[in-house]
């Protein structure tokens, strides 16, 4: 393998503008070859702006460009599945947003076109790979007791916004609350086993058709629990994120991914970053290494699915107010 990676960005909307792109172009190890989107100027500005190779509004031409190595997928939620299983098929890695697709069905299949065809895929559930959750994944990893933490995501999202309809977005959980789950596994490092949610439409049950808002209580096997509190209703100063890590004698807040608080460990203090640092780079960072390196992906496909199947069974407890097994065998692909 070469030390660039050809990159085809599919999907030139908000994110892939706003994140993806910026820091592919700053990182060394990849090259912006061609932009995709439906909408012909979306590519072009793209194309443009980055002195990209090409822009296409068709996805078979960049996966039938040998030049392509890796295919970043950045379109709404509905299209997730079927374009990475496309991209395997054509033998492209994959980076694909969150969510993994938009049931376990659709989330199975594309994991094992991934497999079948012997590609890296990586999602992007960059949260866990955030510096400070890094970290306390860190601290906590020789503990000898079980891990009680909270997780809060709440924003204010309006009922029209595409992420809550149940077609293209999913709705909350299943679009957005996977990164989190992704997040309360990777500091936990112990196999979820039940969980129980309870919440419904906060936002406008005449628009929203799928839960919007909610609490979700996961239990794993190590004894830990964890919580999240997901909501869409709320208001917009007051910072979306929060964590809270309790274990034995020692605690570990996190505000906005940005202030750390330790407490109990033998390393103790606050370390207080410049900007707000969700895990973006690092993750485009490891992914580059993993494919030029021949190495794993740090949240490969058993970690996406894992995610994604906790956000399914948070929607399915919500709406059966019964609680949710999740065995071992279904998080395996
Ligand atoms: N990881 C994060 O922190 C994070 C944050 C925000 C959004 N996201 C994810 O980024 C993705 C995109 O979100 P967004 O807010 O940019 O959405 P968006 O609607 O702004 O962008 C989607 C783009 O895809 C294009 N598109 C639609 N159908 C297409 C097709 N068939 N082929 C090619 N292009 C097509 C649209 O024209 C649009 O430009 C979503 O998966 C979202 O969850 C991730």
């Amino acid at each position: 393998m070469k030390d660039k990676i050809n990159v085809a960005v599919v999907g030139c909307g908000g994110f892939a503008r706003g994140v993806h792109l910026p820091n592919m172009a700053g990182n060394k190890k990849y090259n912006l070859l061609a932009a995709c989107d439906m909408i012909e100027e979306a590519a072009e500005e793209v194309k443009n702006k980055y002195c990209m190779g090409y822009a296409t509004t068709e996805y078979q031409k960049v996966l039938s460009d040998p030049e392509v190595d890796l295919v970043v997928i950045t379109t709404r939620h509905n299209l997730h599945a079927e374009q990475s299983v496309k991209a395997a098929q054509a033998k492209k890695h994959i980076l694909c947003e969150k969510p993994m697709g938009m049931n376990y069905r659709e989330c199975k299949k594309a994991a094992e076109a991934v497999r079948r065809n012997g590609v890296k895929y990586a999602i992007g559930y960059n949260r866990g790979l955030a510096p400070h959750i890094k970290k306390a994944g860190e601290l906590l990893s020789n503990r000898k007791s079980p891990v009680i933490m909270y997780h809060r995501m709440a924003n204010p999202v309006p009922a029209d916004h595409w992420l809550l309809n149940e077609e293209i977005g999913g709705g909350r959980f299943i679009g957005e609350g996977c990164h989190i789950f992704d997040l309360l596994c990777a500091v936990i490092q112990s196999a979820p086993t039940l969980l129980y949610a309870d919440g419904g439409i906060f936002t406008n049950p005449g628009v929203v058709k799928i839960p919007d808002t909610g609490s979700v209580i996961i239990g794993f096997e190590d004894g830990s629990v964890a919580t999240l509190l997901l909501s869409s209703v709320g208001h917009p100063s007051i910072p979306k994120e929060s964590t809270e890590i309790y274990c034995g004698d020692s605690a570990i807040l996190i505000e906005d991914f940005q202030r750390m608080k330790i407490r109990g460990f033998s390393e103790e203090g606050d370390i207080v970053l410049n900007g707000v640092d969700k895990g973006h780079k690092i993750e485009l960072d490891l992914l580059a290494d993993a494919i030029i390196g021949d190495g794993e992906i740090p949240n490969g496909l058993e970690a996406a699915l894992r995610a994604a199947l906790l956000s399914f069974k948070s929607v399915e407890s919500i709406r059966t107010h019964e609680v949710q097994k999740i065995s071992k065998e279904e998080c395996r692909i």
